[in-house]
């Protein structure tokens, strides 16, 4: 029997790689809810548009022509953003965009309608509550700012991106803050998630454990 994984927590605490795998390990798809933000706060600054301009926004989206493919690559209007959407700037528009309530429930709407059929990884920030709130497990992801930071720098090096560790640990401070302090959907764990801190534990661990808990509920 498919059941639904949702994974939520601070950016940078290794749920995509997790959902990755999982999504290897169990023949599930991925569903990559952050992207999705991503590629509306992408659309908006390439028109302009001021990150708190709600009903431009909330038409835009209704305009676009948004797909999410099951590698998470995202096609906008016909091509494929999936790497311009990683960069600081697209980073702190999601952040914006995502606070906006018209704008959530649009994107909220689309990630039901795709996770519906069982068998899916999502992960974000109000997936245990708002997005999937019967998924069968529900996790909560977290790992403090200091190792977030260096893993997003590695990362960076690794694409050849510029940028020093302090300016990234400041920018996922600012994040974090205003992801979890929003009025809309704020980013926090649920009394029925259950939290792993990634910090001290390797990938491979954190996979084990999501996957006893899968294990118990397929
Ligand atoms: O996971 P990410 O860093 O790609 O997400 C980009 C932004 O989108 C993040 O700052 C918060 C927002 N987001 C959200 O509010 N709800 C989600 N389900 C996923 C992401």
């Amino acid at each position: 029997m498919k059941i639904n994984i949702a994974i939520d927590g601070p950016s940078g605490a290794g749920k995509s790689t997790i959902s990755d795998i999982l999504a290897q390990k169990l023949g599930y798809a991925h569903l990559d809810t952050g992207a999705m933000y991503r590629a509306v706060g992408y659309a908006a600054l390439q028109r302009g548009y001021k990150m708190d301009e709600e009903e431009k926004i909330v038409k835009m989206i209704e305009e676009l022509d948004l797909v999410v493919k099951t590698d998470n690559s995202i096609i906008l209007n016909g091509e494929d953003i999936s790497g311009k959407i990683r960069t600081n700037e697209i980073s702190m528009a999601a952040s914006d965009v995502s606070k906006l309530k018209n704008v959530r429930k649009a994107l909220v709407a689309m990630q039901q309608k795709i996770a519906s059929n069982k068998g899916y990884i999502v992960d974000g920030r109000d997936i245990c509550e708002v997005v999937l709130p019967d998924a069968e497990v529900k996790i909560f992801l977290t790992a403090s700012a200091e190792d977030r930071a260096k893993r997003r720098l590695l990362q960076n090096q690794e694409k050849g991106i510029d940028g020093d560790y302090e300016t990234i640990l400041e920018e996922i401070k600012k994040r974090d803050y205003q992801d979890s302090h929003r009025e809309n959907s704020p980013l926090h764990k649920t009394d029925d998630a259950t939290e792993i801190d990634s910090s001290d534990k390797s990938i491979e661990e954190v996979v084990n454990i999501i996957m006893q808990k899968v294990l118990e509920k397929q």
